[in-house]
């Protein structure tokens, strides 16, 4: 399957203060494509490696990272691997009008959505599920602060049928996507 080289990621200018206090959930985008860069930015803030042990810009229960960043877009389904800062395809399927549960249409203009996918292993069957909720949920607050920052919009999108959404990204049963975050430019 295909993989992309994302850019570097670059620092953003906003004060944190600005970035927290702008921050909402934006639900109606253009069409407008976001820039390989702005992607890039946006999938660093939310799982970007920081430290040679692996450690990321959000923190971990367990310290486990058990959640992984993926991307859908008309070009298909891609995963985030964060310490290469490369996009692997996992099908070439356009399947971010699949994310929804048919009644969020703004998805399907979205150029972006991240999905947050929990992987079931020995390990994390010692962690409370809640906890593996939590390490996502900080991670889609650094999305949210990065697309501010960069002028972009998005929402977290709880209401996703993950289990299907799994099947239809080609992930193997033990990975599961909990919820997701659509990005784009905010509609005027
Ligand atoms: C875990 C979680 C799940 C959410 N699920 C959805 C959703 O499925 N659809 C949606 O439109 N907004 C969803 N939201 C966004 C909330 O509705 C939004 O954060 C809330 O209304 C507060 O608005 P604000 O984010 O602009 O401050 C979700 C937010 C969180 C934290």
């Amino acid at each position: 399957m295909p993989t992309l080289t994302l850019p570097a990621p670059q620092p953003l200018a906003m004060p944190l203060s600005d970035a927290l206090s702008r921050r909402r959930s934006k639900r109606a985008f253009t069409r407008e494509d976001i820039t390989p860069q702005q992607l890039s930015n946006l999938l660093w803030a939310a799982a970007g490696v920081t430290d040679p042990s692996g450690k990321r810009t959000a923190p971990s229960c367990l310290d486990l990272r058990a959640v992984t960043v993926f991307v859908l877009r008309a070009d298909g389904a891609w995963r985030y691997d964060a310490a290469k800062n490369v996009l692997e395809q996992t099908t070439p399927e356009d399947l971010r009008a699949a994310s929804t549960l048919g009644q969020h249409q703004f998805v399907d203009a979205a150029p972006v959505t991240l999905v947050f996918v929990a992987e079931e292993t020995p390990r994390t069957k010692m962690a409370r599920p809640s906890w593996i909720y939590l390490d996502a949920g900080t991670m889609v607050q650094s999305a949210y602060l990065a697309a501010t920052a960069m002028g972009l919009g998005g929402v977290a999108r709880g209401s996703v049928d993950g289990a299907k959404l799994g099947e239809r990204m080609r992930l193997p049963a033990t990975m599961k996507p909990i919820f997701c975050f659509t990005a784009g430019h905010p509609a005027p």
